[in-house]
């Protein structure tokens, strides 16, 4: 796909990775559409303010109205929808049980609260945005690519009950909507970063956690949001890609 004056709209994308897709894709001439709960107008702004095609949305993928709302208003706003990057996501990190080994009692377990934050924003936010860009791409007749976000985590991290189960989850609608959308020229890929440079990690995470994360990236060092951005543009311009994952990690596997 040429990327030239295509709409690209980012959920999360006021922050971090979301926002390096949101610079990186303007760069390339695509009008961007940037969704989240927070931080939509000072986004905009900064992008404006650079000569990008640009405008914002307040919606939170949990919210199915939010979401429709959202692929309407790239619609009406820039004429329709390109790309579409599910790449809002948080993490409610604990262990699934902690036991005091004294007495092998119980003495802690992962919350519902933390199971269902996480499904809810890292799942069904990813559901609803694919299925409503997809209503959207199909409606407005036009071949699209939906880009998902999962992480290297999907593999089953320590301490990630909760959101590797949503980064395996999002790859297996990755691949389901490959097959399904395929016949209206859709296309769809999941990223699997490995630990990036973004308030997600730099301020979620232990300070102790990163050091020991440092040691076992082959690569040495933590990646940059614009390495993902990078491979979203590379997904969405390659028409050959569709129904897999791509990990960009630095070589870090869990
Ligand atoms: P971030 O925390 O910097 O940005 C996430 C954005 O999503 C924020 O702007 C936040 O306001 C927004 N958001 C949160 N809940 C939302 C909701 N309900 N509706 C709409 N927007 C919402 O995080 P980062 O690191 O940029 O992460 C982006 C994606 O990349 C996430 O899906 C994350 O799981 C994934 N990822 C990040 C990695 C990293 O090392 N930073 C590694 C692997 C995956």
């Amino acid at each position: 796909m040429e990327l030239k004056d295509k709409v690209v709209v980012i959920t999360g994308g006021a922050s971090g990775i979301g926002f390096a897709m949101a610079e990186r894709f303007a760069s390339e001439g695509s009008r961007v559409v940037i969704a989240d709960v927070k931080g939509v107008e000072e986004a905009c702004a900064s992008l404006a303010a650079k000569g990008a095609q640009v405008d914002g949305r307040p919606c939170d993928v949990r919210n199915e109205a939010d979401v429709s709302d959202l692929m309407r208003f790239a619609v009406e706003r820039f004429g329709g929808v390109d790309v579409a990057i599910a790449n809002a996501g948080i993490l409610r990190d604990g262990l699934l049980l902690r036991v005091d080994k004294a007495t092998m009692k119980v003495i802690d377990r992962m919350s519902m609260k933390q199971w269902q934050d996480v499904i809810d924003v890292n799942l069904t936010g990813v559901f609803l945005t694919g299925r409503e860009a997809a209503a959207a791409m199909i409606e407005g007749k036009r071949k699209g690519v939906i880009i998902v976000l999962s992480s290297i985590s999907r593999a089953g991290n320590f301490g990630q009950t909760n959101y590797s189960a949503s980064k395996a989850g999002v790859v297996a609608m990755t691949v389901a909507w490959s097959k399904e959308l395929a016949r209206y020229g859709i296309r769809t890929a999941a990223i699997a970063p490995g630990f990036i440079e973004t308030p997600m990690v730099l301020k979620d995470m232990k300070p102790e956690a990163l050091e020991k994360v440092k040691q076992q990236i082959p690569v040495g060092r933590l990646g940059r949001p614009e390495e993902i951005a990078d491979a979203a543009v590379f997904i969405a311009k390659n028409d050959l890609v569709t129904g897999v994952v791509i990990e960009v990690s630095g070589g870090m596997r869990l």
